[in-house]
């Protein structure tokens, strides 16, 4: 596919023809979680299982479940657009990247723009745990494309389409919301250095969920292609990108398992002193998981201005998607 020219490019980005660039900042993020915890310990309840195993195998300690598709994702992008200082009349795009949407029709993107006061279009991203990050991607080619202002919002209420019963899928998912304001900003140095997107559909069968049920998961295969396609993406992003792992000052990956996560990192030559983690409190997430990361990360001060961000998704489908920014949007006193 050939992009179009950029409309302005930034001081180095001639070194990276391929990527074209406009200008890219996340301007204000948010997040929300629905207020009802269900612990490793209360699953025992349900499931033949211990808190040490979950935590063992995993890396998750608690999930929150509740609240809908639209309402999470409305709190969230709402708390975006006041941090950015953005009113609903600038917003020229809405992408909502979810696995769990209200109804099968329409999507649950409109619903969010009336809730928000948007007169913009609206539109559902079904990349599962690769969503958000896709629909970061989408958001530079849209900028391009002239728009000035579009909010990229994660949501998912995933205890609608899990079964609490099952002992492999049952540990693993929980419901949030993030958002990002991304913003043109042709004389600033925030910049989409490189990115990946990929999917391969024969893996479909091995994380699925059909109309009314619940997921379905082969958990070993899900566990191999997720590794495999965490280093397929991050490599191909970084190459694009011209940098190398140690470039990168925070990679914060899609919060599926700690396990998954530390095998990658082996073959990509990440640390986790690099990486950003909030797996044991919010459980596995969706499309949801990475902007809730990035909302954790900006209130501790792990991003400062000019920082090497690396968003890296991956999940059912199985889809993958990898961005990686230089920092020049929100900072957090
Ligand atoms: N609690 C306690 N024991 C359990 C549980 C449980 N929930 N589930 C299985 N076990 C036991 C089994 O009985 C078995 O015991 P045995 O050795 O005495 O026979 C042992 O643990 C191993 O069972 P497996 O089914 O082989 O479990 P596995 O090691 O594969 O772990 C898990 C299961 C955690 C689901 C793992 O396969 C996994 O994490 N896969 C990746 C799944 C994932 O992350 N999906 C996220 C969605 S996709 C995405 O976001 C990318």
């Amino acid at each position: 596919m050939t992009l179009p020219a950029p409309a302005s490019t930034t001081s180095d980005s001639a070194a990276r023809p391929d990527v074209p660039t406009v200008g890219f900042r996340l301007s204000g993020i948010g997040a929300a979680l629905p207020e009802t915890v269900v612990t490793n310990h209360d699953l025992t309840t349900t499931i033949d299982t211990s808190d040490e195993w979950i935590r063992d195998r995993t890396g998750i300690g608690q999930r929150f479940v509740g609240g809908t598709t639209a309402g999470l994702a409305t709190e969230a992008a709402a708390q975006a657009m006041k941090r950015a200082e953005v009113g609903a009349e600038e917003i020229d795009q809405l992408l909502l990247a979810t696995t769990s949407p209200d109804f099968i029709c329409p999507g649950t993107a409109p619903a969010v723009a009336a809730r928000l006061g948007l007169d913009c279009g609206a539109l559902d991203i079904q990349a599962a745990c690769s969503g958000w990050v896709y629909g970061l991607i989408m958001a530079n080619g849209l900028l391009l494309q002239g728009q000035k202002k579009v909010l990229v919002v994660g949501a998912e209420t995933l205890d609608r389409i899990t079964d609490y019963s099952a002992r492999d899928t049952g540990i693993l998912f929980g419901n949030g919301a993030g958002a990002a304001v991304v913003e043109a900003d042709p004389n600033g140095p925030g910049e989409l250095l490189g990115w990946d997107m990929g999917a391969d559909g024969n893996y479909v069968d091995i994380l699925y969920a059909e109309h009314g049920g619940h997921l379905q998961m082969n958990g070993k295969e899900v566990f191999r292609q997720a590794v495999r396609a965490i280093e397929r993406s991050a490599v191909a992003a970084m190459a694009r990108a011209g940098l190398g792992a140690s470039d990168i000052d925070l990679v914060i990956p899609h919060q599926a398992n700690i396990n998954i996560i530390e095998s990658a990192w082996k073959r990509v030559g990440f640390t986790m002193e690099q990486t950003g983690m909030r797996l044991e409190e919010i459980g596995n997430t969706s499309a949801a998981s990475i902007p809730l990361v990035l909302d954790d990360m900006l209130d501790s001060g792990r991003i400062q201005p000019g920082a090497n961000v690396m968003f890296l998704g991956f999940g059912a489908g199985m889809t993958w998607a990898t961005a990686i920014i230089r920092w020049s949007g929100e900072i957090r006193p």
